[in-house]
């Protein structure tokens, strides 16, 4: 375990905003550097055993072990790969966005031990394109009409349009159709093709961010499976409670190869022992079906107990290219501690790719930093994905991809 005190560069939020935060958004939470409390970050370079881990070998060694704790601790394990998919076309348009992009609706289907589960795929492919194009995947947290194939609703959660205009191809899932979200229902869709909703869940068994990831997986079968899509570069893209999901997409599929996590906080990209903004307790007590049973043991002083930190999750990309963004008045998803998580994963960059983000080094507000593999934006404004964090997004995969 490795201490972690002493400062941090960069961005800190004002006065006022801590305040907004104290007395009207969320009173009852930290909002205060100074009052993170001391805690031992568990070493990303070190294996359960306490051995340290000095090469991309050794860490590919450990990281089976990482995920299975991941698994077991905190996501749940997810059904397996299905027996077979299928993909059923329910429209395409090749003339849609005024002729820029071909639009194509898929139902996937997906079949596992006699059972079907069936959900919706949409997407945009660039019509002005040499060769199978790299592609963006939402996995959409909101309502539908953010990701709306007929263009009529336009929403900058999913800015389809200037997404072609880059030349890369855009699609987006409803999380919702792979599990409802809320503690009544969410069990109702893909977690039927493994168990049954009226016996009570195992320890481990997978709660909806992992159900949100396996359709993820599921897209990514199609796009290998579509020759107008280079499913070498796909980059997998969340929002908050998506963004968690994205992280920990990308950590069961390594055929993804950018992972991307926007506003993802508490679960996702920060570190959950700075116990600033929300907390792993606060998070299970109004999300427990969000993970398996065995994390709710985690909240509290519990959480020192916990035997990883959200640092190893982002640990589980490497050596594929990760990204992490903040807003700076989201105080709630502690924009500091998701860029201290990035920061802390790599060292783990550095054994397969020789780049290293020093944890001193955080951007200011309405900056960003972009390594090969590493990428990081603190977006001035609260909680949300909008075009700014879109045009960063590309910015680096047009590096990354190129
Ligand atoms: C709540 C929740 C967060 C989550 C967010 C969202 O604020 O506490 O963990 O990220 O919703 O999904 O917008």
């Amino acid at each position: 375990m490795a201490m972690i005190s002493g400062s941090y560069g960069g961005w800190a939020p004002d006065e006022a905003l801590i305040e907004h935060w104290e007395t009207g958004v969320r009173p009852g939470f930290n909002y205060h550097e100074d009052r993170v409390p001391e805690y031992d970050l568990p070493e990303v370079l070190k294996t359960f055993d306490g051995e340290a881990i000095a090469s991309a070998e050794g860490w590919i060694e450990h990281r089976g072990a990482l995920l299975q704790v991941f698994r077991e601790q905190m996501f749940g394990i997810r059904a397996e790969d299905p027996e077979w998919v299928d993909f059923r076309l329910l429209e395409e348009d090749p003339e849609a966005m005024d002729g820029a992009a071909t639009l194509k609706r898929i139902l996937i289907i997906s079949s596992l031990k006699q059972r079907d589960f069936r959900f919706e795929l949409t997407l945009f492919l660039p019509n002005d394109r040499e060769g199978p194009v790299p592609l963006f995947l939402l996995m959409n947290n909101r309502g539908r009409e953010n990701t709306d194939p007929t263009r009529t609703e336009r929403s900058d959660f999913w800015p389809a349009e200037a997404v072609i205009a880059r030349g890369y191809g855009v699609a987006a899932m409803q999380n919702e159709q792979l599990a409802p979200d809320n503690e009544e229902h969410y069990r109702t869709g893909v977690m039927r093709l493994v168990d049954r909703s009226e016996k009570p869940r195992a320890a481990t068994a997978w709660g909806a961010l992992a159900a949100w990831g396996w359709g993820a997986s599921r897209a990514m079968d199609y796009f290998e499976k579509d020759p107008a899509i280079d499913a070498e570069r796909i980059a997998v893209l969340g929002h908050s409670r998506g963004g968690k999901a994205a992280l920990w997409a990308g950590a069961e599929d390594s055929r993804f190869s950018l992972v991307i996590s926007n506003n993802s906080g508490c679960g996702g990209a920060s570190i959950s022992r700075r116990k600033y903004g929300e907390t792993i307790a606060d998070m299970n007590r109004r999300f427990p079906f969000w993970f398996a049973p065995n994390f709710h043991a985690y909240g509290g002083e519990g959480i020192d107990q916990l035997p990883i930190d959200q640092h190893q999750l982002i640990a589980l990309i490497v050596p594929r290219a990760v990204y992490v963004a903040s807003a700076d008045e989201d105080l709630w998803a502690d924009p500091r501690g998701e860029f201290m998580a990035l920061a802390h994963a790599s060292p783990v960059y550095e054994l397969f790719s020789g780049e290293r983000i020093d944890p001193g080094t955080m951007p200011a507000s309405d900056e960003f930093l972009h390594s090969r593999y590493q990428g990081y934006h603190l977006r001035p404004g609260d909680h949300n994905l909008t075009r700014y964090d879109w045009d960063r997004f590309m910015d680096f995969a047009d590096q990354l991809f190129r």
